[in-house]
């Protein structure tokens, strides 16, 4: 699997992410390995998870995947191939969340124990917090930069211009900033309004931001639970607007030219885009996280990515042609 920088920073990840909220929790700890084995050995190695996942589980109380992730790198011996990026700052048992100071530097803490490692490749801000001065927010990342703790840092959640604001006043400090936002990303656009709770989906705005920044954009929920293939998943209600059935057709049709499956054609679209979105795959069968790498190996024509953008949009058309 092709590896890439993220942002500006040194950190080193696969292209694509594995996302781990149902690992060690809802996905058994046997398959679990099973899961992150196949990752592993297909040449991944970016690995996404959160201090609070999967609390919202019953029975769960936060920690269930960072806690398997370390106990799998430790039996597998491959911490040192990994880069791993954890969360903070939703509230779970044992934690107020927020940005303030004392929570970045607790729950980091807490995170490193759970992974078994001294260091964070990546942590993210997994949502804003608007009470905690941004100064007092990001001087405390920087503090675990310089602290060795922590390779590089990223954005959740955040709006474009509170992560321009973050990284504004990091830079006036001299203070390391964001280099990677992950945000809720598909081929489906949300529907004018589309509340998806504290979730924030990527925008125009964000793009341009992030292209222009060196940021690296990375996508969460880009399958939408499997809807594009699966009869038992129907596509959220956030999701059917106006353009959804111009856009599943055209999928569809690049789906058939290319022998792709349309969670492949998604995929490779997502990388394609400009700026590159790097998706989060993420699966409980192996044979379906199979099938999501397997879109490793889709290359779309410059004419497909232009049909895909511009279904349900046909002044793409016209700026691409401009
Ligand atoms: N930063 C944030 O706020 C945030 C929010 C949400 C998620 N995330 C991250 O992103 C990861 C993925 O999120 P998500 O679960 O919402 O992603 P998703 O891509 O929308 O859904 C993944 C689910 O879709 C189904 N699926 C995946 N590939 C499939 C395939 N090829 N064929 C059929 N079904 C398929 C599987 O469901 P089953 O396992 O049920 O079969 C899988 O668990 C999480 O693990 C987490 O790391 C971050």
């Amino acid at each position: 699997m092709r590896k890439l920088k993220l942002g500006s920073s040194e950190v080193e990840v696969s292209a694509l992410c594995f996302g781990t909220d149902l690992i060690g929790s809802k996905t058994d700890r046997e398959t679990s390995f099973r899961l992150l084995d196949l990752f592993c050995e297909s040449g991944g190695t970016f690995i996404d998870t959160g201090n609070f996942y999967a609390a919202w589980l019953p029975g769960c109380k936060g920690g269930e995947s960072e806690t398997t992730i370390g106990l799998w790198m430790k039996e597998r011996g491959n911490r040192h191939e990994m880069a791993i990026a954890t969360k903070m700052g939703f509230d779970y048992p044992g934690c107020a969340g927020g940005l303030s100071a004392a929570e970045i530097e607790r729950e980091c803490d807490k995170s490193l124990r759970r992974l078994g490692t001294d260091r964070l490749d990546l942590y993210y801000a997994h949502r804003d917090d608007r009470e905690t001065p941004l100064e007092e927010t990001m001087a405390a990342f920087d503090g675990l930069i310089r602290a060795g703790k922590v390779r590089a840092i990223g954005a959740s959640n955040l709006r474009s211009w509170r992560i321009a604001e973050a990284n504004a006043v990091a830079a006036a400090h001299g203070w390391t900033r964001y280099v990677a936002v992950e945000q809720r990303h598909t081929y489906l656009r949300p529907r004018h309004g589309a509340d998806f709770g504290p979730q924030v989906a990527i925008n125009e705005d964000l793009k341009d931001y992030c292209g222009s920044r060196d940021i690296t954009l990375i996508a969460y929920s880009a399958l939408l639970q499997g809807a594009y293939t699966r009869q038992d998943r129907p596509v959220p209600a956030q999701y059917a607007g106006p353009d959804a059935d111009e856009r599943l057709e055209v999928l569809r049709d690049i789906g058939k030219e290319s022998g792709a499956t349309l969670n492949q054609v998604v995929i490779a679209w997502m990388r394609q885009s400009a700026p590159p979105v790097l998706p989060i795959i993420a699966g409980s069968v192996p044979g379906h996280v199979a099938e999501n790498i397997g879109a490793l190996k889709v290359t779309l024509s410059e004419d497909q990515i232009l049909r895909l953008d511009s279904a349900g949009n046909p002044d793409i058309k016209k700026a691409w042609l401009r």
